[in-house]
């Protein structure tokens, strides 16, 4: 039997280039290979209160976006999250078995709850217990995750063993972040701080459909440094720089831009140049692709469909199962 991967991006309007070599590249392949579900966390926005407007075109925008770059509905399951409300039963279901303690140490509330102390909902508390049951929901085992949501998913395997101990059952089984058998990735920014992230601004990301000439700003605007003695390390911002480089540009050319950074004659508007011009060659066709496919509102409907149908089939046994697993059955 083929295995089961599960997956979700929060739709907070476009995807960009984090989005796509941290997670959405692998969902390409994993669809060939697996039994994938891959959905859009539209529970999960709600943490930072969207409105209704906003909310509904950023669903629409992932989407698109979803489908434009390849994922088909024939070969996974497409499905957005709030079409299976099955997720709220198992999340409460999870939610009595997971502690305030555990919950308060995670590296992303904490974060949020520095950042924002004014906002900390317990739905952002309870956020990995809601991914355990986007995961636990399909009964996966492997998520294609960027390496920021590594933490989250020990909290899933935690939460999955605790339930089986509980109800001594080997039900759930353990989830893992998954990347091919390699690191998980991490995409930088381009304002020389650590992974690519809407939360950074506007200047930070790079879109998935983004216009050749803002594109070209952005990057010529990156963050780098004053350039360095002969040997001297990398700073931050310019090995980020570097990294971007590693995802569009051929090996020979960053080999050549490593050689002058060690001999401390590099030139980051050179460097910078190069990289937008490969960048603009890997966008522009998934630019074409996204802008192609938004307009076809009769078909990605339908798609969502399908996919809510499918994925309430997987939920709903599941469900059935766990419920009578606690004694709720009859
Ligand atoms: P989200 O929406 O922040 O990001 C979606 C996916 O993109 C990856 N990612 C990155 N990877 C590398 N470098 C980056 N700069 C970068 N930025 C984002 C993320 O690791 C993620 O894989 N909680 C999740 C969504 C979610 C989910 C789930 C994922 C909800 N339920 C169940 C897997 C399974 C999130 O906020 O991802």
């Amino acid at each position: 039997m083929k295995e089961t991967v599960v997956s979700g991006i929060r739709p907070t309007g476009k995807l960009h280039l984090g989005n796509y070599f941290g997670a959405y590249k692998n969902f390409l392949r994993l669809q060939e290979e697996t039994n994938a579900y891959f959905f859009i966390a539209d529970y999960h926005s709600l943490t930072t209160h969207p409105t209704p407007g906003d909310l509904k075109s950023s669903v629409r925008r992932v989407l698109a976006e979803y489908i434009a770059l390849g994922l088909d509905p024939e070969k996974c399951t497409v499905y957005i999250q709030s079409d299976v409300p099955e997720t709220a039963e198992l999340y409460l279901f999870l939610n009595m078995n997971a502690y305030l303690g555990e919950l308060e140490r995670v590296t992303s509330f904490k974060e949020k709850a520095r950042t924002q102390p004014n906002n900390i909902n317990a739905g952002l508390l309870t956020y990995p217990v809601l991914m355990a049951a986007d995961i636990l929901l399909h009964r996966g085992v492997k998520v294609p995750v960027g390496k920021d949501q590594e933490q989250h998913l020990e909290m899933s395997r935690t939460f999955a063993n605790r339930f089986n101990r509980l109800y001594n059952v080997e039900y759930f089984p353990e989830p893992t972040a998954f990347n091919f058998g390699t690191e998980l990735v991490k995409v930088p920014g381009l304002t020389g701080g650590g992974k690519m992230s809407k939360s950074a601004g506007e200047a930070d990301s790079i879109y998935l459909d983004e216009e050749a000439s803002v594109l070209k700003k952005k990057i010529m605007r990156a963050v780098s440094d004053s350039g360095n003695e002969p040997g001297a390390p990398k700073s931050q911002p310019v090995q980020n720089l570097f990294d971007l480089m590693n995802l569009v540009c051929a090996p020979e050319v960053i080999a050549s831009f490593e050689a002058d950074h060690k001999a401390g004659s590099i030139r980051y508007g050179d460097l910078k140049k190069q990289l937008a011009e490969d960048m603009e060659t890997f966008i522009a066709p998934l630019r074409d692709r996204i802008q192609a496919t938004l307009g076809d509102s009769k078909r990605l409907d339908e798609i969502a469909a399908y996919g809510a149908e499918k994925a309430r089939l997987s939920a709903q046994k599941t469900l059935r199962e766990v419920r009578e697993i606690i004694g709720f059955s009859r």
